[in-house]
């Protein structure tokens, strides 16, 4: 079932089964899932048929992080910087690579110049937001891209945070994506953030949450309408997280009495051991 949380938070209580289909395995575990669902169908054929086109979706839809050699930060897969035929953009190094969906790994560095109109508003962005993702999340990754969309010059935002943790028992992820459309004299900003857990403990049980956010932003130069647009971030990030928090605090008091320990609240910085270590009892199998 759903609990209706925040106006615009819900979350799902997903009972996963092998017959849920490959693109939605919860984060960090698409190859158990998609070998599951190899099993459940028994037909080769069909399934890589469908296989790379999903393999590729899935990394999308997950923001996974992409090593580059020499270059200290990875780069996000995303929808945003796929150039076509296996390809994608990394935009702070100005480089396209090959990316293999089932093997994660990048071949074929090239040069690439991508929009260059759009550089210093990137640039900037990238800037104020690195240091904030750097800040705040453990071991998060950020990819700010800069293109013209709908004759609008854009900045795109993604961000991912994820602790996969299989000896205990769960895996989680934060994504979180944000436009930036800049106009005349305002800009608007319109965020989507999201937050998966999958815990098969006692249990095998799927959380998924996600909030939407609209503001807008006085548009002055390039640094400073950047610091605004990472101060509403910041600021989005840290509500959601703490709702999230308080949230499983009032769940684990109300009703799902299995959610044994207590949650702590944390404000500055995303802590994964606080929000996500609690245990799924059986009670929660039959909620
Ligand atoms: C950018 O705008 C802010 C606020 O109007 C101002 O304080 C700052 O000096 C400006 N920076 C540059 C480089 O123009």
């Amino acid at each position: 079932g759903c609990l209706q949380l925040e106006p615009d938070s819900e979350w799902q209580l997903d009972t996963l089964t092998t017959a849920n289909f490959v693109t939605h395995a919860p984060p960090g575990e698409f190859n158990e899932v998609f070998n599951d669902v190899r099993l459940l169908l028994n037909n080769d054929n069909l399934l890589r048929e469908g296989a790379s086109h999903s393999f590729a979706q899935y990394n999308m839809d997950q923001f996974t992080p992409a090593k580059l050699d020499g270059y200290e930060e990875p780069v996000l897969i995303t929808e945003h910087g796929d150039l076509g035929q296996g390809r994608f953009l990394d935009p702070r190094n100005r480089l396209a690579f090959r990316f293999d969906h089932l093997r994660k790994e990048v071949s074929d560095v090239q040069p690439y110049e991508g929009e260059t109109a759009l550089k210093s508003w990137r640039d900037a962005c990238d800037t104020s937001l690195s240091a904030y993702v750097k800040e705040h999340y453990p071991t998060g990754v950020c990819t700010v891209y800069g293109k013209t969309v709908d004759g609008q010059q854009t900045i795109i935002a993604c961000i991912e945070g994820h602790q996969f943790q299989p000896k205990n028992f769960w895996n989680g992820r934060c994504r979180s994506e944000w436009k930036l459309t800049i106009g005349q004299s305002t800009a608007q900003v319109v965020g989507v953030l999201k937050i998966q857990v999958h815990y098969y403990e006692d249990g095998n049980v799927q959380l998924v949450s996600h909030k939407e956010v609209e503001e807008s932003i006085p548009v002055t130069n390039e640094s400073q309408t950047a610091k605004e647009f990472v101060d509403i971030i910041e600021n989005a990030e840290n509500d959601y997280q703490t709702a999230i928090s308080e949230n499983y605090q009032t769940m684990s008091d109300t009703t799902f009495k299995a959610l044994r320990r207590q949650l702590p609240v944390t404000r500055t910085k995303i802590d994964w051991n606080k929000i996500l270590s609690y245990k799924i009892g059986k009670e929660m199998q039959n909620a």
